[in-house]
């Protein structure tokens, strides 16, 4: 096989088809089930647009109404959960709760082996509502905090602030958390989702691929990048050096800066101004106007030095962090929203499925003989 014929990394490569979102670099747009994303984080609830993922269409009120009694129904961790998670030493990375609590609960499944349409639905939706306890409970305990109990009485995002933090958040947080869960959510074929695919194309179950799925969001290639920004921030604000000093040092050692740049995007992340929005809200609830002074000068330095601009995890990692969310816990968020992603694929490569299996170019050693 040619040298030109290898596409390292996939880029570049249309694999499949897929009718959840569609990733626009010309257009710099996305759309979710054929809605543009900023109209969804504008005017809809994460649970809405969890629905349209799953189903293809925004649901009924009595559609909703009914996923909502499901949703919060089985908000509670269950104590097997709790259990193996009490079982992993606070030195693990969160991203490591997330992916073994996804386990534990696809082990205790009685639909674990199970991958009709309609099961994979139901798990799907149990692991949507299960996810916000096991990333509120083990940023608690890695403070001593004991767990917050879910309620009832609180839509989603508002009960996975009140789960973490103990208290009803303000409007504002809450509306501005329902805009990241949203902008999280979905993204074709990322390397996460794409994992999820593959191990569903060997008709594995549904928590297996969203295990495996985990595993790869962990990376700061990918989801691990907003844990990242938070850090450069850190690193800037503590050293007290300028953005762009800060940034001509790391590019003269050849770093990654976490926050720009994409695979696909490449004049710009479509998600950034909504979510940008929300954290410049963040930054007037908070008093911050220092912390979007750090983020708009390492934006114009990166551009003026590269030309490369944010990403969605640029905007996000600041908001959690001044939303209160300890910085490790970033990515996990990143999951809570993903699984309504990941499993909609799920969900779309096993309805039409074909074992994903590419080819290799052998570059090793000549035949030889014992
Ligand atoms: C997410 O795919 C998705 O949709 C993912 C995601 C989703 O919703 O699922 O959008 C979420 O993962 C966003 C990306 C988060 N990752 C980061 O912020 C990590 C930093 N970003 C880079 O590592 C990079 O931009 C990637 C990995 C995201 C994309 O890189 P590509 O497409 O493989 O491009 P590349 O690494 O080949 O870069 C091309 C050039 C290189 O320069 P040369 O080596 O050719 O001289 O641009 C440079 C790179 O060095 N470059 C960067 C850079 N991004 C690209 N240089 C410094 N810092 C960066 N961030």
């Amino acid at each position: 096989m040619s040298e030109q014929e290898i596409r390292k990394g996939l880029a570049g490569v249309v694999v499949d088809y897929t009718a959840i979102s569609k990733v626009n670099p010309e257009s710099n747009s996305l759309l979710y089930r054929g809605y543009p994303v900023q109209e969804l984080a504008a005017q809809k609830s994460f649970e809405e647009v969890a629905l349209l993922l799953w189903k293809g269409e925004l649901p009924s009120e009595a559609e909703l109404t009914e996923f909502e009694a499901t949703e919060r129904a089985n908000r509670a961790p269950d104590s097997r959960v709790k259990a193996a998670i009490d079982l992993l030493p606070l030195t693990c990375h969160p991203m490591d709760v997330c992916r073994t609590a996804t386990s534990v609960i696809g082990a205790n499944h009685p639909l674990a082996e199970d991958s009709s349409p309609e099961a994979n639905l139901r798990k799907a939706q149990e692991l949507f509502a299960a996810m916000p306890a096991v990333v509120a409970y083990d940023q608690r305990r890695r403070t001593g905090l004991p767990a917050v109990p879910p309620r009832e009485d609180l839509g989603y995002s508002a009960n996975f602030l009140w789960m973490t933090f103990g208290e009803e958040a303000a409007p504002e947080v809450v509306e501005a958390f329902n805009v990241s869960m949203i902008l999280y959510a979905e993204h074709s074929f990322n390397a996460s989702t794409f994992t999820a695919r593959v191990v569903t194309s060997t008709l594995s179950d549904l928590h297996s691929a969203v295990t495996a799925a985990i595993g790869a969001l962990k990376g700061p290639l990918h989801g691990g990048a907003n844990e990242a920004v938070m850090h450069t921030f850190e690193e800037i604000q503590s050293t007290g050096v300028d953005p762009a000093a800060w940034l001509q040092d790391a590019l003269a050692q050849k770093k990654k800066i976490m926050g720009f740049g994409h695979r696909v995007y490449k004049n710009g992340d479509s998600r950034v101004p909504t979510m940008r929005g929300a954290l410049e809200k963040m930054v007037e609830h908070y008093q911050r106007p220092d912390l979007l002074e750090l983020y708009t000068g390492l934006e114009e330095a990166m551009g003026t030095a590269k030309n490369i601009k944010p990403n969605l995890d640029y905007p996000a990692g600041p908001t959690y962090h001044l939303m209160g969310f300890a910085t490790p816990t970033f990515t996990p968020l990143f999951v809570a929203a993903r699984i309504t992603g990941w499993s909609a694929h799920v969900m779309e490569q096993a309805a039409s499925n074909s074992l994903i299996r590419p080819l290799s170019a052998y570059n090793g050693v000549a035949e030889r003989h014992l």
